[in-house]
């Protein structure tokens, strides 16, 4: 197994990040890759599902490797009930808790108030208050504490993602953000998933590969981008919600 030096042993998280990143690079073995994230981060490491193909991959190997890694889920109240089942699915497949973490009741009262129940129709500024009050600030809660942050964000996902790292240090949230899927091809994620016979959610199989609250997604034709049915009524630049940041990749890439 590649070696990476704790963060305790380095004054300069930019070591650790960069050690990660060519780390994780080396192996392309899901299952290697979150070792080596656990081995080097020292403190809590939480992974956000959203119970979509590439979170249920990555729910798959924590289960398998039987790493102690944090799990959660920002259930913005707007979920599909097929959402809520693969939440109850994942959690006796694998005999694990999916932490669940609610926006606060009276920044959800109050936008509501202001907007309308259906607020995130009106402009692209009331549909990221949506997003803020019901994803954002709750996340900003989840991820307190934790040192290291996994996702299951994917290079090929969109034009806004293509320069996602394996690691980077995310200066909104203070933590290193893991990305152990970043160069992971869909091929590849549906091998997995029918390798390992993960549980996923019955939408896919309906036409929507890429899942997001009920009123802001919809399924997609054949020849549709993956995530065209994400918010869209938007152009793709606009379409995040927040909890990542494009414009830091972006940077990246160009750098
Ligand atoms: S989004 O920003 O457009 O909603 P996407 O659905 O592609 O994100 O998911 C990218 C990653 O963001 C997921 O792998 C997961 O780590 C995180 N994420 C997205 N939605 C949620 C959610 N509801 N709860 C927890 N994590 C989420
Ligand atoms: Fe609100 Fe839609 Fe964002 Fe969900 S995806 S938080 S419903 S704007």
């Amino acid at each position: 197994m590649t070696q990476i030096v704790p963060i305790e042993t380095t004054t300069n998280a930019r070591d650790l990040v960069a050690g990660i990143d060519t780390a994780l690079a080396a192996t392309q073995d899901l299952n290697e890759r979150l070792r080596l994230i656990r081995a080097a981060i020292p403190g809590r490491i939480t992974f956000s599902t959203s119970l979509g193909l590439e979170d249920q991959a990555v729910l798959d190997a924590i289960a398998t490797t039987g790493v102690d890694v944090d799990v959660f889920t920002l259930d913005t109240g707007r979920h599909f009930p097929e959402t809520l089942d693969t939440i109850a699915d994942s959690e006796f497949r694998y005999g694990l808790k999916i932490r669940l973490v609610a926006p606060e009741a009276s920044d959800v009262e109050q936008l509501v108030r202001r907007d309308g129940i259906n607020g995130f129709r009106n402009s692209i500024e009331a549909r990221k208050a949506c997003c803020n009050v019901r994803k954002v600030l709750p996340l900003k809660r989840a991820l307190a504490g934790a040192v290291g942050w996994i996702t299951g964000l994917r290079r090929e996902q969109s034009s806004v993602r293509t320069a996602v790292p394996f690691a980077e240090f995310d200066t909104s949230f203070n933590l290193i953000k893991i990305n152990p899927l970043a160069d992971w091809s869909l091929e590849r994620l549906d091998a997995y998933i029918a390798a390992n016979n993960v549980p996923v959610n019955a939408l896919h199989a309906r036409g929507f590969p890429s899942i997001g609250c009920q009123p802001c997604t919809r399924a997609i034709a054949p020849e549709e981008d993956i995530r065209a049915g994400r918010w869209w009524w938007e152009n793709p630049e606009t379409k995040e919600c927040g909890l990542h940041s494009p414009a830091r990749h972006a940077a990246r890439q160009s750098a």
